[in-house]
């Protein structure tokens, strides 16, 4: 966990320089804190999920005590030092805020929704079949922007696409037809607490001038997002809850990443019995990004794919 913590430290996600520094000061205090070490050592110990999950999340309940239990939203220039986030980790460590932060990270996963993340998936569904009305379920569908994004034609943003003739890109524009599109997820997306969570969860410090955006996002896919959602873990709801080979295609964006390898394998075996005989599972863990780590880079890069994502 602690070479994670240095890891990210010196190559955060999406090169965000206040996670990084809040990593390095989390590395610092590992080293010089003892009862902070054991605390985070122990949470990591009982939870059975990937040291990269785990790191992921420590910044997400940081996030989620910053804006909800301290009510600070943004990141003034002082939390590009590492110095300045010891002094911030040490105060949310402590007392009634640190059972708060340690609970959530013992209990909690990463809810990140980012609904341009379905850029991929739509560009294989409306490649493989133009002109058939869909049956789609979203396994680990977070605040369930995708389905009911896609239902309601959302548009995506720009992507950087290397296909020949922009193939992606084209795929992406082209409208799908829709039967159903059904998403399942562990937590209720339309609970308030885990809005809050899900607002935590989905924003770099460096990307929080998007918020406004992404709550109207919300708003606009709400009442079908409703009407079209499975609450429930997706292994028990694969063997009884879901119906079998109904499926034109089962989406996992960005959920495999928190399962260990038992659970991942057989959560992709087991959406298998979901499909129609034709139907594909669309896993993707995660969505590329381009150097900038502004837009979604699509390109050939094995012989004999037409692209991959
Ligand atoms: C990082 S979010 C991704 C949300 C969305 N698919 C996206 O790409 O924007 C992962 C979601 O998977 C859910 N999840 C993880 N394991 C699950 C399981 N075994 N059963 C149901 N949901 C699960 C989590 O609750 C979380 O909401």
């Amino acid at each position: 966990m602690w070479a994670e913590f240095a890891h990210q430290a010196e190559f955060p996600p999406g090169g965000d320089e206040v996670i990084g520094a809040c990593y390095r000061a989390v590395e610092r205090m590992g080293k010089r804190n003892k009862g902070f070490a054991r605390r985070l050592e122990l949470v990591a110990g009982d939870r059975d999920m990937p040291t990269k999950h785990l790191v992921n999340l420590f910044f997400r309940a940081v996030q989620y005590m910053r804006f909800f239990e301290r009510e600070e939203v943004d990141y003034p220039e002082r939390f590009f030092d590492s110095r300045e986030w010891e002094k911030e980790l040490r105060l949310m460590m402590n007392g009634k805020m640190g059972e708060s932060f340690f609970g959530i990270l013992s209990q909690r996963d990463t809810g990140t929704t980012v609904y341009q993340r379905y850029a991929g998936p739509k560009a294989v569904l409306s490649a493989l079949w133009p002109n058939r009305k869909l049956t789609l379920t979203d396994l680990g569908c977070g605040g369930n922007h995708g389905l009911p994004g896609l239902i309601a034609g959302e548009r995506f943003k720009p992507v950087v696409d290397h296909t020949p003739e922009t193939a992606v890109t084209k795929w992406i524009e082209k409208p799908i037809g829709f039967r159903l599109g059904l998403g399942v997820d562990k937590y209720d997306p339309y609970d308030p607490e885990m809005i809050n969570w899900r607002i935590a969860c989905s924003f770099y410090p460096s990307e929080l001038a998007e918020m406004n955006e992404f709550l109207e996002f919300e708003k606009r896919v709400r009442k079908k997002g409703k009407e079209m959602f499975v609450l429930g873990d997706i292994m028990s709801l694969m063997s009884d809850g879901l119906t079998v080979r109904k499926y034109d295609a089962v989406i996992l964006s960005t959920v495999l990443y928190q399962m260990s390898e038992t659970e991942r394998a057989a959560v992709l075996d087991g959406a298998v019995g979901l499909l129609k005989t034709d139907g594909v599972e669309i896993a993707q863990d995660f969505a590329r990004k381009g150097e900038e780590g502004k837009s979604l880079v699509f390109e050939m890069s094995r012989p004999g794919f037409i692209f991959s994502l």
